[in-house]
């Protein structure tokens, strides 16, 4: 360890040496009234003192298209912590002004309004982007008027407390932010027990929990889980998939850095949602399975296929008519065929049980009740499913198998 020294060394003497220069490029984080930015590539963003977070807009993917948000300026990812607008994209021109008597205003090139920060009566004396990644829009008397920490989007920061009744929500999907009908339930499924909170408190020195009315604390992030805030960046947020991670990404990174996921809720989502009513984490016929950084993946089984092409964590079609016609019926057992899946289950969808049973059993009696979609068996106990199928989920806590049917070719279709 003693040849890290003179690293160490050296790094702080650049570090001296270069950060006078940088902080007069930048700004002290006030915003003054009369203010205005524009979505153009060119604008600077309202940066805070050190630089760290950024307001302003970030172009999207599809070119001419921006977002105003607040972001991690610094690290490569520049990982987006808020949005305003509802997440909805702004073309080119569009504007951002801090006004004495609207506080934010956001319009378009044409000029007319589409966001403002509210509610805001009074006179704004100025705006301030904090290092903590928390805007606000003080008055003269240094009241602040609002906070973007008061209006979360789907992510909470150090020294951020999220009140009784206060909602964050997930976005659409990865890249678009608008909040979405079926996730959002999904977050509230995810967020089930925050709701008995009274406080959710994410402290300066990185570590999350939930106080109670009663001033019970129930930690979220844990002792064992020490990731220092004078050496790294946090956030928690509420994906798009419905689990709400911390994350922490160091201070000093290189090119390779990413978010780690310190824990998250629920823990392991596939098989932790299992509500009697929608379609479970990943859409209807659908199997979930856990990745490595503890979000689910979403894949449909064989003989079905997405409805929307676009959305992997949507619905599974199947790709031939499931029937109880005359053809389906007389020739079930050379129209079928099935795939076997370990570990596999979709545990609201029965409507028979068979004990005992034996593979062959199930199978048959699958094949030849057209109303069956799979027949799972576990130990000696075999259940029928029907359609939609919901809650899928491949986990080895399932400890059992499934036979899924599908029709081998579509000419029953005619
Ligand atoms: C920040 O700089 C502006 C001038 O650019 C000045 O008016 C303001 O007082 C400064 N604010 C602080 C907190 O230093
Ligand atoms: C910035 O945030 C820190 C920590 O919450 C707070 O102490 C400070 O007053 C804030 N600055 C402004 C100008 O709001
Ligand atoms: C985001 O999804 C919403 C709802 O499906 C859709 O109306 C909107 O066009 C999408 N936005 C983008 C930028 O794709
Ligand atoms: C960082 O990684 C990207 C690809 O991920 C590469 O194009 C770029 O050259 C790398 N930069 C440095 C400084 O290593
Ligand atoms: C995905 O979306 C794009 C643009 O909205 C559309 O052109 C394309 O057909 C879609 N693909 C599928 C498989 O649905
Ligand atoms: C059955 O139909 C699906 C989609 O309509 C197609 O992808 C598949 O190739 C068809 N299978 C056969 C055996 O014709």
């Amino acid at each position: 360890m003693a040849c890290a020294r003179p690293h160490h060394l050296l790094f702080l003497f650049l570090l001296l040496f270069l950060l006078p220069f940088s902080i007069v490029a930048r700004t002290n984080g006030t915003v003054d009234v009369g203010t205005s930015i524009t979505a153009n590539n060119k604008d600077t963003p309202w940066l805070s003192p050190s630089g760290v977070f950024a307001f302003g807009f970030k172009p999207l993917e599809e070119k001419s298209l921006f977002l105003l948000s607040i972001w991690y300026h610094e690290i490569p990812d520049q990982t987006i912590v808020w949005y305003g607008y509802d997440g909805v994209p702004v073309s080119i021109g569009s504007k951002l002004g801090l006004t004495v008597d609207r506080g934010l205003v956001l319009s378009d090139p044409q000029g007319n309004e589409l966001w403002k920060s509210q509610p805001i009566l009074d006179n704004v004396a100025y705006g301030f982007m904090n290092d903590t990644g928390n805007f606000v829009v003080v008055r003269s008397d240094s009241v602040n008027l609002w906070e973007s920490f008061k209006n979360p989007t789907d992510t909470m920061l150090p020294t951020q407390i999220m009140e009784s009744g206060g909602v964050i929500n997930s976005r659409l999907s990865e890249t678009n932010f608008s909040q979405g009908d079926i996730t959002s339930n999904f977050a509230y499924d995810a967020y089930y027990s925050f709701n008995s909170g009274y406080q959710v408190i994410f402290d300066n020195t990185g570590f999350m929990y939930i106080l109670t009315r009663n001033n019970q604390r129930f930690d979220l992030t844990t002792r064992s889980m020490l990731f220092p805030t004078t050496e790294n960046f946090h956030r928690a947020t509420l994906n798009f998939d419905g689990v709400f991670t911390q994350y922490y990404h160091p201070k000093t990174f290189d090119n390779g850095t990413k978010w780690t996921p310190i824990w998250s809720q629920p823990d392991n989502i596939c098989v932790d949602i299992r509500g009697t009513e929608g379609s479970g984490a990943c859409g209807f016929n659908s199997i979930c399975k856990l990745n490595d950084y503890k979000r689910p993946d979403c894949k449909c089984p064989r003989g079905y296929s997405l409805l929307d092409g676009n959305n992997t964590y949507g619905s599974c079609k199947p790709n031939f008519a499931q029937g109880c016609l005359e053809n389906d019926i007389n020739s079930a057992e050379d129209i079928n065929d099935f795939e076997t899946l370990i570990d596999t289950d979709w545990p609201t969808s029965d409507y028979e049980q068979l004990v005992p049973a034996t593979e062959t059993q199930c199978k048959r009696s699958c094949i030849n009740d057209c109303f069956c979609a799979v027949a799972i068996l576990r130990g000696d106990s075999y259940w029928k499913k029907k359609l939609p199928l919901s809650n899928g989920r491949d986990d080895s806590v399932v400890n059992g198998q499934a036979f899924m049917k599908f029709k081998k070719s579509n000419l029953s279709l005619l």
